[in-house]
This record gives structure tokens, C-alpha cells and sequence, in this order.
């Protein structure tokens, strides 16, 4: 058994979003374009309405998965099939835009925090132009392990002997929230062949020899383990892993498809209004 080290730290960078949304953003950014399969992350959080109450108006994706997991605050999710999403205080919610969507996410509050993570999960070539799927999941339906001060949410994927209930079959993601209570210790088998980061949010923790420190992802290096441990003031983190796709990445904003050709036909069909193909098939607990 080997564990993985940190091979990258990279510091959030603040970018405006949708009608003027704060995010602080780690994956997409120049330092790290994309961590196959993972394509953009953004961390928002902030009790000042003024950075957040524009919310994300209609707009469209094709090409990736969405994956918002809510900490803090109520957010209305739309699409352009009739869905209709109440995103709460620990829910979430897995949308493959597939071949196209059109959404808005709108806050549901107009003082108080506002916190959470969305993810952007590639999809392979083939999956890239399928009918859109969406699951949504209540805080209640996303299960816990705890124990020794160590509590573990576990949104996708398994931990020890709890499986998490939103299913990404095409990456394969595991999705874990990390509480740590004091000075402890996590550790979790994760083989090389998954790509792998860390993004500590509460407190600050280490990993081997590296200080991890709030707002900051660690890329994981190859091992088959992971160890993450906090001093006596405890940490909150996300670990997050997926199965990479190896297939050439191109993006413009909201379209990421594998050539240039697609992404012209992606803005052609967005102009033209066919951006929206074929239904969505929901899930929801
Ligand atoms: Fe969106």
C-alpha cells in the first residue's frame, strides 16, 4: 500500500458567474484548465446577497455532467424539459446536459448564506450528444458514516460500508464530504487508476507533508491510499474521484465537446434554438 501525495496545489481564483455570481474557482482556471475527467469546479459561498442574488438566468450546456451540492441555501433549478429542482441545505442534484439543455438556478433567499460546490464532469465521446438525465437528491437522502470524530457524507460512490445514492455511470465519481472533529485522521483506499483531489472549505488539514489551506485543491498523486488529518481547530473538506476519459477536451464556455467542428455546431444549434434535442429522463429522492 502506497499513499498519495499531493502532486499540485492550486489557490481559488475569484470569478464573476451567471448574472453576477461570486465563485471561487480552482478546476478551469489557468493554472489547472481541466483535471480529466473533472472540468470546472467552483466554490461559492458568501452571506452578502449582493454576491449572489443575481443567480444563473437561462443558459445552456452541452457536452458534461453539472454536479451542485448544496452546504448552505435554497436554490431553484429549471430546465428547458419542465424539471423543476429545490436545491437545499445539503441536497444535490447530478445533471447530464448531454446534447443540450437550457437552465437557470436561481437563489430562493434574499439574505443569509449562500454556500456550495458545482462540479463539470466530462463525458465520453459517445455519451456526449444521449438524451440529458437529471437526479436530485434531499440532504435526507444522502447518507452518513461517522465515527471516532471523522464524518463522512457520502454523495457518490462508497465509503467503508455506506454507498452513496447518485449514480454517475460513465466516470465513475466518488463524492465525499469529510468532517473532521478536532485532531484526527481520515483514511480511504483510492487506487491510481482514478484521477483524485482534495478541496479543504472548513479549518485547514495535511496531507503527507503538505499543509492543505482553505479555498485551495490538492491534485492527488498515484498511491492507493489516501490519508488527511487535522490539528486540534479540525477540517472540512470535499474528496472527490473519477475514472479519467483520455479523449482530446474543447470547450467554449457552456459547450465542451471533443473538436472544434462540434463546438461550431453546438453555438449554431444554440442560435437556432436546437440546442434542445431529446427529453431528460429524472431521478429524485
Ligand atoms: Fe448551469
Amino acid at each position: 500500500m502506497s499513499n498519495r501525495s499531493v502532486e499540485k496545489l492550486v489557490h481559488a481564483r475569484a470569478v464573476t458567474e451567471g448574472a453576477g455570481v461570486t465563485a471561487h474557482r480552482t478546476i478551469g482556471t489557468p493554472a489547472l484548465p481541466n483535471l480529466d475527467p473533472f472540468l470546472m469546479l467552483d466554490h461559492f459561498g458568501s452571506d452578502n446577497p449582493d454576491e449572489y442574488i443575481a443567480g444563473f438566468p437561462d443558459h445552456p450546456h452541452r457536452g458534461f455532467i453539472t454536479f451542485t451540492y448544496m452546504l448552505d441555501g435554497h436554490m431553484l433549478h429549471q430546465d428547458s424539459m419542465g424539471n423543476k429542482g429545490d436545491l437545499k441545505s445539503g441536497g444535490a442534484q447530478w445533471m447530464k446536459a448531454a446534447s443540450g439543455v437550457i437552465h437557470s438556478e436561481m437563489p430562493q433567499q434574499s439574505a443569509g448564506l449562500m454556500r456550495g460546490f458545482q462540479l463539470w464532469i466530462n463525458l465520453p465521446a459517445s455519451e456526449k450528444m444521449t438524451a440529458p438525465a437529471y437526479q436530485e437528491f434531499s440532504p435526507e437522502a444522502i447518507p452518513v458514516s461517522s465515527g471516532d470524530g471523522v464524518t463522512v457524507k457520502v454523495l457518490a460512490g462508497r465509503y467503508a460500508d455506506v454507498t452513496g445514492p447518485i449514480k454517475d455511470p460513465h466516470t465513475d465519481v466518488q463524492y465525499l464530504d469529510v468532517t473532521l472533529d478536532g485532531a484526527r485522521t481520515f483514511t480511504h483506499t483510492l487506487y491510481s487508476n482514478r484521477q483524485a483531489f482534495v478541496y479543504v472549505f472548513e479549518g485547514e488539514a495535511t496531507l503527507e507533508d503538505y499543509g492543505l489551506p482553505k479555498h485551495t485543491l490538492a491534485v492527488l498523486g498515484t498511491g492507493d491510499t489516501v490519508r488527511i488529518s487535522a490539528s486540534g481547530g479540525g477540517a472540512r473538506f470535499i474528496l472527490v474521484s473519477g475514472r479519467p476519459i483520455g479523449e482530446p477536451i474543447e470547450q467554449y464556455g457552456p459547450f465542451v465537446m471533443n473538436s472544434q467542428a462540434e463546438i461550431q455546431q453546438a453555438m449554431a444549434d444554440y442560435r437556432d434554438g436546437e440546442l434542445v434535442q431529446r427529453k431528460a429522463t429524472v431521478t429524485a429522492a
